[in-house]
């Protein structure tokens, strides 16, 4: 048996495998208790179980668990907060971006991955980089809104001061 170590949303672990060729998604949702990242087909089809790998968009189904040692691992449960949500975990949830919910870890992951290369991109642009994350559910549309939403700087909303009114007893 063998221990493989690296850095996993933020803080260092290891874990112990016979088999160096396991994926790495086995061990993140077994051993490591994360169930952010999904086992959709296991063959680098669908996405679903995206995760970053030094910050690249990258499926945990065929990555051995060999090849994570020393790596910097974020899945869904590193990129934010409940009290402070990744910009595209915020927009997501803005946008209402989910039906089953089974692609959104892969679409949240892999959206991340391209706003941090790209932080202003083409709707072109996001449709082609979210092109290999399949949703079974046709939440496509939604999808993409919410990844452009959150490509956004909040609206600046100008505050005025309020006039007093003269039946507020303003002059
Ligand atoms: S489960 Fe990894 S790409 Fe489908
Ligand atoms: S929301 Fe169901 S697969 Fe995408």
């Amino acid at each position: 048996m063998a221990t493989y170590a690296f850095r996993l949303n933020g803080r260092s672990v290891s874990v112990d495998s016979w088999d160096p060729g396991q994926p790495l998604l086995y061990l993140l949702r077994g051993a490591l208790g994360l169930h952010g990242p999904k086992f959709g087909c296991g063959l680098e089809q669908c996405g679903a179980c995206t995760v970053l790998v030094d910050k690249q968009a990258t499926r945990s189904c065929t990555m051995p668990v060999s090849r994570a040692a020393g790596r910097d691992i974020t899945t869904l449960e590193g990129l934010g907060t409940i009290e402070k949500p990744h910009s595209v975990q915020a927009a997501f949830i803005a946008e209402q971006a989910a039906q089953c919910g089974y692609c959104t870890n892969g679409m949240i992951m892999t959206a991340a991955a391209l706003l941090s290369r790209t932080p202003k991109p083409t709707l072109e642009q996001v449709k082609q980089g979210l092109a290999g994350n399949l949703c079974r559910c046709g939440t496509h549309t939604r999808i993409l809104r919410a990844v452009m939403r959150a490509s956004q700087p909040p609206p600046r909303v100008a505050l005025r001061r309020a006039t007093p009114k003269q039946s507020e007893g303003g002059v």
